[in-house]
């Protein structure tokens, strides 16, 4: 059985599996060059060009267990008619207000304008070899949302924050059309190959206590409940979700401490933790921080998958990941 999905099934490992987030990109030498002709939301649409640059890391390292779809957690509210463009980071042409009117919105429509990710997903489950898996994956309803109210990166979450303050039922109904048309979503990544998913919050941070129980938690909840396939959630900025949502496997950023993770939820999979950042260290330095967080888990039951605690950054040299990768798999 593949490493994740026996991790992700709190079975006895025998190795631990790996995956990194963002390893389809831009620290690849041969990404940057299929991106010189095309633009990233070209790659997004183009099925096979996505289907290409999915399998990349895993042609470059075999030792990886998993490809994550190339597509991207905004690629639903594109679909949605917010006209999804980048410059400098993401941007909405026409961000969401409480004016728009969600019953307008055809969710069979929504997805069919997806397809183009669903054929990509398709062709990259029949180009993997039986030992890897393609892991599905979108946004988390709150942190999609905070981008199509935003219209960009949120950094204040100004125009978000004032929209829970004044219009909350309307932020609810957005995030309650969200999470379903997620789920059809999901349901048609499975359909087209993907055997696990993992769901990015990847703003959990932007919530107080009590706002998570409202705006995040429910969400999430109904999503792990209704997609019947193992789910990972990414909980971001240093931020522990509640036990009780449904997902297998939680994957962490490097502010937390594993010891309170593994105390937290010992009957999860965890997944994560080491600094992205920590690539750039001299190798003894990187193979320590691997090293100490591989002891740290290695009494943890419920199972444990390796991967950095948020995306891989541009500048990754390609190098760590072959020292993380001879070291976990020794
Ligand atoms: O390899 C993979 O991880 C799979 C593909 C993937 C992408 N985006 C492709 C992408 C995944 C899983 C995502 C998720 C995503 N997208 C998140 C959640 C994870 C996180 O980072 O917290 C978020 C917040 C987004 C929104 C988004 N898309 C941002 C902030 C950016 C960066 C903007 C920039 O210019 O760097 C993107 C663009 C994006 N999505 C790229 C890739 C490979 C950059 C590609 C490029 O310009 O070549």
């Amino acid at each position: 059985m593949n490493g994740i999905l026996k991790a992700l099934s709190h079975q006895k490992q025998d190795q631990i599996p790996c995956w990194f987030m963002r390893q389809a990109g831009r620290f690849l030498p041969e990404y940057r060059e299929i991106r010189k002709d095309y633009n990233i939301l070209q790659m997004f649409k183009t099925p096979a060009l996505a289907c290409d640059v999915t399998l990349q890391p895993l042609q470059r390292f075999p030792q990886i267990d998993g490809a994550i779809l190339f597509a991207d957690i905004l690629l639903i509210p594109d679909a949605m008619g917010l006209g999804l463009y980048f410059d400098e980071g993401p941007k909405f042409q026409n961000p969401w207000t409480d004016k728009m009117n969600l019953s307008s919105i055809d969710i069979h429509q929504v997805i069919q304008n997806l397809q183009y990710v669903f054929d990509a997903a398709s062709k990259v489950s029949h180009a993997l070899t039986k030992d890897k898996v393609l892991l599905g994956f979108a946004g988390a309803p709150w942190t999609v949302a905070s981008y199509m109210i935003e219209g960009k990166n949120p950094d204040e979450f100004h125009f978000v924050k004032k929209m829970i303050y004044q219009h909350s039922q309307k932020v609810h109904e957005l995030l309650e059309f969200m999470t379903d048309i997620t789920i059809q979503y999901l349901k048609k990544q499975k359909d087209s190959g993907a055997v696990a998913f993992q769901i990015f919050e990847s703003w959990a941070g932007s919530l107080t206590y009590e706002e998570r129980k409202e705006f995040s938690y429910p969400y999430l909840r109904k999503i792990f409940k209704e997609v019947d396939l193992p789910g990972i959630l990414y909980y971001g900025q240093g931020m522990l979700p509640s036990q009780d949502l449904g997902f297998e496997a939680l994957s962490v950023d490097w502010r937390v401490s594993l010891d309170e993770v593994k105390q937290k939820f010992p009957q999860k999979c965890i997944q994560g933790n080491l600094d992205p950042m920590a690539l750039q260290a001299p190798k003894p330095i990187l193979e320590k921080k691997v090293k100490d967080i591989l002891e740290n888990v290695k009494n943890h039951d419920a199972g444990y998958i390796f991967n950095c605690g948020h995306g891989l950054k541009p500048w990754t040299p390609v190098e760590s990941i072959h020292t993380i990768l001879n070291l976990i798999k020794s």
